[in-house]
């Protein structure tokens, strides 16, 4: 059903990918910032009083633990980008989408390179996602947004169900009547949406974690049920949750060991999961480099 794979994406794609199986990928890669990504370590511990519920009904409770990290500083961005996106194109189906998550240092350089790869007909939008959060410099106007590049392999056939995203309120319901504003409106390019919130369910201690909202929306909008859905940045494993929720097949990629422990233990008690190159059972033991090889993507 699922796969999750321990190991560089780049080994990961050229080996497992099959040609035109994938039917979409998102993927929200290191922005690049220069920095360490980090956030105080968390462990979750199973526990009668927890307030996290597995997805066959166990409970858990978070406890802290010290930090988790990765780099976030490539001399040359996008020659480590290049690679990773031509093996996306190859693994993508003819009707197939790309959602890429980027923030605004980084956001135009990675348009050139897509617009290259995929042709400049097959980019179909830039998403703005639109938060209120963190600090405010006095000296310029504070960044609030991230950028999500949309590109489909085939701009003549594409998946693309907006009968299946979940509609929004309208922001002045008055002017539009009551029947159009119980119905709420179709998202536009500009989600406002919260980050995923410090004390919120949802929230694994994993750094950059984005919010299952986003997902869900990229998810219900351009895959079908039963379709196979590729994360190879895959972190704490949001696109996985959302496609545990919406009936999808996943394969998520990192070469972060926390995030494999995150995600073993965010997907504690799912079904139908392979790991590979990464015991669940046991935290902390990783194989690097051992991706089992007769374990390929399944085929569409
Ligand atoms: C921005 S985070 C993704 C966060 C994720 N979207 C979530 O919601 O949790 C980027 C991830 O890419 C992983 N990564 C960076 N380089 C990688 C590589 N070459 N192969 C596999 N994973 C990589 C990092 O370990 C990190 O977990």
């Amino acid at each position: 059903m699922h796969t999750i794979y321990f190991g560089d994406n780049l080994d990961i794609l050229r080996r497992h990918a099959r040609d035109g199986t994938v039917n979409l990928i998102y993927i929200d890669p290191p922005f690049n910032t220069g920095k360490a990504q980090s956030r105080t370590r968390i462990k979750t511990v199973r526990s009668a009083s927890g307030d996290r519920v597995g997805f066959q009904g166990e409970r858990y409770e978070t406890v802290k633990m010290g930090s988790r990290a990765f780099p976030d500083r490539f001399d040359d961005y996008i020659a480590f980008l290049e690679p990773r996106l031509r093996e996306a194109y190859r693994a993508l189906a003819p009707d197939g989408t790309l959602y890429f998550h980027i923030d605004y240092r980084e956001a135009h350089y990675c348009k050139v390179l897509l617009d290259g790869i995929f042709g400049r007909r097959s980019f179909l939008n830039e998403i703005i996602w639109a938060y209120d959060y963190g600090g405010r410099p006095a000296r310029r106007w504070p960044p609030k947004h991230d950028n999500i590049l949309v590109y489909v392999k085939d701009p003549s056939r594409y998946v693309f169900d907006t009968e299946a995203v979940e509609r929004i309120p309208y922001m002045a319901p008055g002017l539009c009547g009551p029947e159009k504003a119980a119905r709420g409106k179709l998202p536009t390019d500009t989600w406002w949406h919260t980050i995923v919130p410090t004390n919120g369910r949802e929230r694994t201690g994993y750094p950059t974690q984005k919010p299952l909202g986003v997902v869900t929306r990229i998810v219900q909008a351009s895959s079908r049920p039963g379709d196979l859905v590729l994360d190879f940045f895959a972190g704490s494993g949001t696109t996985g949750e959302a496609c545990l929720r919406l009936n999808r097949r996943f394969i998520l990629v990192d070469d972060n060991p926390e995030a494999l422990e995150v995600m073993a233990r965010r997907f504690a008690g799912a079904r139908g999961i392979r790991w590979v190159g990464f015991d669940p059972r046991v935290t902390g033991r990783t194989r690097r480099g051992a991706a089992d090889p007769v374990a390929v993507m399944p085929q569409k």
